[in-house]
């Protein structure tokens, strides 16, 4: 597989905005979910490590799932997240790994996975009964946020209601969104959803 974030990766940690999305993210993911330090998380689409970061400290251990090599390779240079954070280099939507997890955060990773029906069963497939998810991405847009067009952008976020559907028809029960931040762009605002389910 091609790693559509090589180049990126070099410095993603270093820009401003991506930065405070994060931030932003990750303060919603705290506000919202109980975390504790018995959790086995998954990061979906962890990337650099910017919201695992946030999290690691709280729980018992994350696992940076991702499928860009070199943006997992900046996630393991982070001292701060050795010994809590294992990572996985793997598709897991077409390639599950086999481990239950107490909760599936992601962000900003959706939208760059083709088939969302496969993602939320794999989700599922992932998750312990009772489990849970905090899903963050872009509320749907008119396709400015990624301007200009990237590869790999597969969906101009998602309809609340409609990824709520989605959710139902995989088993997921207690179905809730936040606004986790709003990206403020020169073309306009983008605001992030934060989803919020139980498997049931
Ligand atoms: C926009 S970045 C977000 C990274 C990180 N979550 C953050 O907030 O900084 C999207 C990430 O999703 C990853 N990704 C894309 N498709 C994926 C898939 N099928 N499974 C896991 N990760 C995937 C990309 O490699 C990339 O690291």
């Amino acid at each position: 597989m091609t790693d559509l974030f090589k180049e990126k990766a070099k410095n993603w940690d270093a820009n401003e905005r991506r930065k405070q999305l994060s931030q932003g993210i990750g303060g919603a993911i705290l506000k919202n979910v109980a975390l504790h330090d018995q959790m086995h998380v998954m990061d979906f689409g962890a990337g650099t490590g910017l919201i695992t970061a946030q999290v690691a400290p709280l729980v018992k251990k994350v696992t940076a799932v991702d499928v860009s090599e070199s943006m997992l390779a900046k996630l393991m240079s982070k001292e701060e997240l050795k010994g809590k954070v294992d990572i996985l280099c793997q598709d897991i939507t077409t390639e599950p790994m086999g481990v239950e997890h107490d909760l599936i955060m992601s962000a900003m990773a959706m939208h760059h996975v083709e088939d969302t029906h496969r993602m939320v069963q794999s989700f599922a497939q992932h998750l312990k009964p009772g489990g849970q998810l905090a899903l963050a991405d872009l509320d749907a847009e008119d396709g400015g946020f990624h301007n200009p067009p990237s590869e790999g952008v597969f969906h101009p976020g998602f309809e609340r209601a409609a990824f709520a559907e989605i959710l139902q028809q995989h088993g997921f029960k207690d179905i809730h969104f936040v606004t986790a931040y709003t990206a403020v762009r020169e073309n306009g605002d983008y605001p992030i959803f934060l989803a919020m389910a139980t498997k049931n």
